[in-house]
């Protein structure tokens, strides 16, 4: 006989009543905010199919980040775009390449906040894929050198967390190994663990450039029909020297995100993709949805699922929803 002694209803008639009992709450200094930076100094693009986002020039960059660092968002994770593309992504590992050019400039303006780099070869490839290719095939272990060289040519900028992206097995430990050997045993690796072959990730390429040339990437990103399959990739990493594993998208994927919680005690890091922006921006342009309350909801859905770190294009838009106690 629960009702009418019991009445759930009671803890929800006010504002502070709902504060005293909230689970779960957001918080701006687990959000790390994704940016693509490009050579030039002549201003910022803006994204087709992600309104309100751009490609930087390093100029630019440094105005966004000091907005972002000015809200209290610790940290910032970079994407570059190449001048030139070709077979080997070589861009990617050169000292002068983009990112590492705007590793450099954040890093002396801003050292005391965080700037991660995501490593992987298809911004920079010409044919977009995120490994070496011989014969229609994407190479795993050629590629893994490739990997260390970039992840060491970030750090060596001044890279506070490397994060690879490209789901070649073994890059892990390869570039723990790399880093380890030339001194950087304290950085750490933020792995994309587990990261599903995605139609979510479609405006990306489109600020990236980077659509595959052939072929798709199913035959290295995870099948979206699989939840085992993600512990399996996520012990892996973590037994490879991961020390933080994300989740690749993230609202779609909830499941995995609590499947993960459950299994390990690593932090988990959940990254709202460039689709689930362009769909909550789209919707909210349309008046469909309100674009506030649709961006906590989805924040506050990855954290109750169990994730304690965002990537997310909204994080400026969240930490100034924090300030303003909404
Ligand atoms: C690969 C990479 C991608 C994203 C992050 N890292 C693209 C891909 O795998 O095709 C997608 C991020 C997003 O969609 O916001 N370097």
């Amino acid at each position: 006989m629960a009702f009418p002694i019991h009445r759930p209803r009671r803890l929800r008639q006010n504002k502070a009543i709902r504060g005293l009992v909230q689970e779960t709450r957001l918080a701006v200094d687990q959000l790390i905010l994704p940016l693509f930076v490009q050579h030039g100094t002549g201003g910022k693009s803006e994204i087709a199919s992600m309104p309100g986002q751009y490609r930087l020039s390093i100029p630019e960059l440094l105005k966004t980040c000091s907005e972002a660092f000015g809200l209290g968002i610790p940290a910032v994770m970079l994407f570059g775009i190449p001048k030139v593309k070709d077979e080997m992504g070589s861009e990617g590992m050169d000292s002068q390449g983009i990112v590492q050019q705007a590793v450099r400039a954040l890093k002396k303006e801003h050292p005391e906040r965080l700037v991660i780099t995501d490593v992987c070869i298809d911004e920079y490839t010409s044919h977009g894929h995120c490994g070496l290719v011989k014969d229609g095939k994407i190479l795993n272990d050629e590629t893994l050198d490739l990997l260390v060289k970039m992840a060491l040519s970030h750090v060596e900028a001044g890279a506070d967390i490397v994060a690879p992206s490209d789901m070649m097995d073994g890059r892990v430990a390869a570039i723990r190994k790399g880093l380890d050997h030339e001194g950087h045993q304290e950085t750490p690796i933020l792995s994309y663990a587990v990261k599903y072959a995605s139609c979510f990730y479609a405006p990306f390429r489109d600020a990236a450039d980077s659509y595959p040339q052939f072929g798709d990437r199913k035959a290295y990103q995870m099948d979206p029909a699989n939840a085992r399959e993600a512990i399996r990739e996520a012990e892996l990493d973590i037994e490879e020297g991961a020390d933080i594993i994300m989740v690749k998208p993230a609202l779609p994927y909830l499941d995995i995100i609590r499947d993960l919680r459950e299994q390990f005690d690593v932090p988990i890091a959940a990254y709202q993709v460039s689709g689930e922006y362009a769909m909550i921006k789209a919707a909210a342009e349309k008046g469909w949805i309100d674009e506030k309350k649709a961006i906590f909801e989805s924040l506050l859905s990855m954290k109750r699922a169990g994730a304690d770190i965002f990537l997310t294009y909204f994080a400026k838009e969240i930490a100034q929803m924090l300030i303003e106690g909404k």
